[in-house]
């Protein structure tokens, strides 16, 4: 049994343990349920009583031995399989996964060249509240309390008391409500436009939405006439879409405007012969506009003897459908990456 023990340990101190493979067999052949350490322990049983002891201590040594080595090979076997150098031929000079960049919204591009059109004739940006009050969105733009003119736009009310409509709050209907508050704020001249998210209570189809986005303009100084808001609009609709764009204006209501218009150009979907989105007629309409009301100069503080404006209010949407052919409303809002992708060079 001596012998057995002292042939073994020389074995296992001579092992060659060089890969993990080698490590494997090593337990296998020694420390394993199956291994020679075990046989030997397994004879202990036959080894005379006096002896017994003294052998099963050599053998307990052994074990740990076979167990050290075991554990300290192992440990280092797998430090240097962490610590390994790279792949040797890996070619450092390779070009980069590209990494994808998003593209900015088709409504976020349009606001963005809206901005920078008018920008060109001096209007500034200026901006508000979604949630407003009933000052704001209606009574100074002159819709009087119970007014049908307030049926004019379905509103989401945030609170609502039908015997004093003058202290409801509201998601704003229309971006109006800014040019009420930069009226208020800031003496003539004012050369503003207000681009801004609004919100309606319809229901979402190809041609309308309950939320969407609106660009209103206001222009107040001495001597401000009719003919100073068509020249603008023609040239924002020139730069916008293009010099070969017939323009018409329409003889309309607001109760804020007096006189008032809508803003019609060819359509470009089908390029004025009719189609399914100018209903057949050639012409689509982009806004509505007008002379700012003086009861509405008056109400914001302005002096309507000394000072006449222009107003208009333009949608996004629809500026975006025409100038991208996009025949669908609701495709603004899905987020859906195949059509989010065609509008910007990148992505
Ligand atoms: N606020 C109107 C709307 O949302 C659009 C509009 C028409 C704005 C005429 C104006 C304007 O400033 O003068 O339907």
């Amino acid at each position: 049994m001596h012998e057995n023990i002292t042939r073994l340990r020389a074995e296992i101190e001579a092992y060659d343990i060089s890969t993990a493979e080698q490590l494997d067999q090593f337990r296998l052949a020694y420390t394993g349920r199956k291994g020679q350490l075990a046989d030997l322990f397994d004879q202990l049983k036959s080894v005379p009583q006096d002896e017994r002891r003294a052998v099963g201590q050599e053998l307990n040594q052994l074990k740990q031995l076979a167990l050290a080595r075991f554990t300290q090979r192992q440990e280092e076997l797998e430090s240097a399989a962490n610590n390994a150098p790279a792949d040797p031929f890996f070619d450092y000079t390779l070009p980069t996964v590209p990494q994808a960049l998003g593209t900015r919204h088709p409504l976020s591009l349009v606001r963005e060249e809206m901005v920078r059109i008018f920008g060109r004739i001096g209007f500034n940006v200026a901006e508000g509240p979604e949630i407003e009050d009933d000052w704001h969105n209606f009574t100074a733009l002159n819709f009087p309390d119970n007014h049908p003119a307030r049926d004019m736009q379905d509103t989401f009310f945030v609170t609502r008391d039908p015997a004093n409509p003058t202290s409801d709050f509201l998601l704003r209907t229309h971006t109006s409500t800014v040019q009420v508050r930069v009226m208020e704020n800031q003496p003539p001249p004012i050369r503003s436009i207000m681009p801004g998210r609004v919100f309606r209570n319809e229901a979402i189809s190809a041609r309308a939405h309950m939320m969407f986005h609106q660009v209103e303009g206001i222009f107040i100084d001495e001597g401000v006439s009719f003919a100073d808001l068509k020249q603008t609009v023609y040239y924002f609709v020139q730069e916008m879409f293009g010099a070969d764009i017939q323009i018409r204006f329409r003889p309309s209501f607001f109760p804020f405007t007096e006189p008032s218009a809508e803003i019609d150009i060819t359509c470009l979907i089908c390029k004025g012969a009719g189609c399914n989105i100018c209903k057949q007629s050639g012409w689509v309409e982009i806004g509505g506009c007008g002379m700012v009301d003086p009861n509405v100069l008056t109400q914001c503080g302005i002096d309507a003897e000394r000072y006449t404006g222009y107003a208009w209010g333009m949608g996004i949407e629809r500026i975006a459908m025409l100038k991208y052919q996009i025949k669908d409303l609701r495709l603004f809002t899905e987020n859906d990456l195949r059509f989010l992708r065609q509008f910007e060079g990148v992505g």
